[in-house]
């Protein structure tokens, strides 16, 4: 299937000559491609509190952004021209959107981020740029001219709202037409400009950086504990300068910062729940009501669930979980897969956890056919 998505490369290929490396233009990888989300339904989404959008107008030379939640009225404001919609987190909402974004699953779901949606009046865009991370550019209904610049360190125009390139000289233009895929790599410069009213899908990727690992792990140090004493000073003498810190109180922190320890497994562990973690805006819907009967079911996992595995351990949307040996099996195929059998998940004994996983809105249990 991925064969016709990155036009008879295979994923292997793809990922050796493209990935991170140079842009993939695939004309007619989805060739009957109408798009995941009509344009009501889009502008519902986008005036909805929980759900991340921004409307993009450009006026002359000036740029304006306004984040959502963006009400039907606010939209009808923007004109006829000129202006684009972003919604993000499309596939948490639409079933197609969910389905598109996991034909990507040749990627490490630990680097996929979301199928971000936008909808453009003619003219629309939201001027040239660089991501820091690495997209599919998908062409809904609607044609879109790509320009595009290869990645280097780009002048950005100061005080803009967005981060604009500036004086942007494009080196390639290519137009989009419903159905084309383009791959852009971090960094390169792009700016789509719409022709037609037209709907662009983005597979958004992640990519951890050190400092925000770093800042995460500390917090996780934190929770799992840290060493701990009391500062003492039977010794203490007047104070001449009242104000002044003592050595002794430096070589006191300093000791327990020493102190502080960390081995592989916290790393996987901290890690794990990490990638795990939902957005805050992420909120899960329980379920109540009659109890399925599991061995009659397939699992399948909510659109909004992230769950990875390392090793031993599992992580679901930021809680870990080691299983028995004798469980690995059914629940890695749950995670890669995103769906199971619940007669194979039961027979593992791991039906408790999988109704208290469904309580929770973390998978839904659908009758098999
Ligand atoms: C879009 O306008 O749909 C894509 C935005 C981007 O280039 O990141
Ligand atoms: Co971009």
């Amino acid at each position: 299937m991925e064969e016709a998505l990155l036009g008879n490369l295979s994923p292997q290929v793809f990922l050796r000559r493209h990935w991170q490396k140079r842009p993939l233009l695939v004309r007619r990888a989805l060739p009957a491609f109408n798009g995941v989300i009509g344009k009501s339904e889009l502008f519902a989404l986008a005036a909805r509190a929980g759900v991340e959008s921004r409307l993009v107008q450009r006026k002359g030379e000036r740029w304006q952004v306004t984040h959502g939640p963006l009400p039907r009225a606010r939209l009808a404001r923007a004109g006829g021209r000129n202006w684009s919609l972003l919604v993000n987190g499309v596939n948490h909402h639409s079933a197609a959107a969910e389905a598109l974004l996991r034909r990507f699953a040749f990627i490490p779901q630990a680097r996929i981020d979301d199928l971000m949606v936008s909808y453009a009046a003619p003219g629309g865009g939201v001027g040239p740029h660089f991501d820091s991370y690495d997209v599919f550019l998908l062409q809904g209904q609607g044609r879109r001219l790509w320009r595009l610049a290869r990645a280097r360190r780009f002048e950005q125009v100061p005080g803009a709202p967005l981060r604009l390139i500036a004086g942007f000289r494009a080196e390639e233009e290519l137009l989009l037409e419903p159905g084309d895929l383009l791959y852009l790599p971090p960094g390169w410069g792009h700016d789509g400009i719409a022709l037609d009213p037209c709907f662009t899908c983005s597979i958004g990727f992640r990519a951890p950086r050190g400092a925000e690992l770093a800042a995460a792990f500390l917090d996780y140090l934190h929770e799992r504990g840290l060493p701990d004493a009391a500062y003492r000073d039977p010794g203490l003498r007047p104070a001449m300068r009242p104000a002044a810190i003592s050595r002794e109180m430096v070589n006191f922190a300093e000791k327990q910062m020493a102190r502080i320890r960390w081995d592989r497994g916290d790393i996987e562990n901290f890690l794990g729940r990490y990638l795990s973690t939902p957005k805050p805006n992420v909120v899960f819907r329980g379920s109540t009501g009659r109890v399925p009967d599991l061995s009659r079911c397939e699992a399948i996992l909510n659109a909004k669930t992230q769950m990875l595995h390392l090793g031993t351990r599992f992580f679901i949307n930021g809680e870990v979980l080691v299983p028995h040996p004798g469980q690995r099996p059914a629940l890695a195929a749950l995670a890669d897969r995103r769906r199971a059998a619940g007669r194979t998940l039961a027979r593992a004994g791991l039906g408790h956890l999988i109704l208290e996983w469904h309580r929770c809105g973390f998978l839904s249990l659908e009758p098999k056919t």
